[in-house]
């Protein structure tokens, strides 16, 4: 597929406001800050196509962006979870959002969850894994801002990673990523292409 063609086609609140549930998405999941947009943007080549912040909490909506002409093959910046500062009545109704999106979203190829190779597996990505079992949606794992860990202590980063879910390996896969250096975007394209154009 070719990435660099992608074009923001939406915002959603909520799971019964987004575009027509056809053809074939991938979601890019994860706490607030954790690079999901800025993956987004480094996975098209492009450098504002996803709205990136340095202030956590940026993206609220579900966005959808669409690859090539039609709508049929999507991807999606979800909200970042976890953003200490938000008020718990709203955590608790992005919580549900994304539950919702998860659960009932046919189109849902898989999943990219993103995560700070710094602090990997939150307690909520972990809630988000469960989710993602419980309907077998496999799931990609972007450990990234990996050009801010020397090299070796990245590797070493990835192996934990690795190792704590093994139990998962069927479903999930997981690399390093960096959108600062493009780090890791073959192997990232080459999961993407498989889920959207099974
Ligand atoms: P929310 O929308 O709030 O959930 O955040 P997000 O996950 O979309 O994070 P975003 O892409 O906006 O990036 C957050 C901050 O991390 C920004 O200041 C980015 O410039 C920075 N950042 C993202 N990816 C990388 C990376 O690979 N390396 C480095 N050094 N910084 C990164
Ligand atoms: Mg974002």
């Amino acid at each position: 597929l070719n990435y660099q063609t992608a074009r923001f086609l939406t915002s959603a609140p909520t799971l019964a406001q987004c575009p027509p549930d056809s053809g074939a998405e991938v979601a890019f999941a994860g706490r607030s800050n954790a690079g999901k947009s800025s993956a987004i943007n480094t996975l098209t080549r492009q450098k504002a196509l996803a709205r990136t912040s340095k202030t956590p909490g940026r993206t609220q909506l579900i966005n959808f962006f669409t690859l090539g002409e039609d709508a049929d093959r999507r991807l999606v910046d979800l909200p970042g979870y976890g953003f200490a500062k938000v008020p718990e009545q709203v955590k608790l109704e992005w919580q549900r959002h994304l539950s919702d999106y998860l659960q009932r979203r046919a189109s849902l190829r898989g999943l990219v969850l993103v995560m700070d190779v710094r602090h990997p597996l939150s307690e909520f990505d972990q809630t988000l894994l469960g989710w993602a079992d419980d309907k077998a949606m496999p799931v990609h794992i972007l450990l990234t801002k990996a050009d801010k860990l020397k090299r070796g202590a990245a590797a070493s980063a990835l192996q934990q990673v690795r190792s704590r879910l093994r139990e998962w390996e069927d479903l999930v896969s997981i690399q390093l990523f960096s959108s600062l250096k493009g780090q890791g975007v073959e192997e990232a394209h080459a999961r993407l292409d498989a889920w959207l154009l099974d």
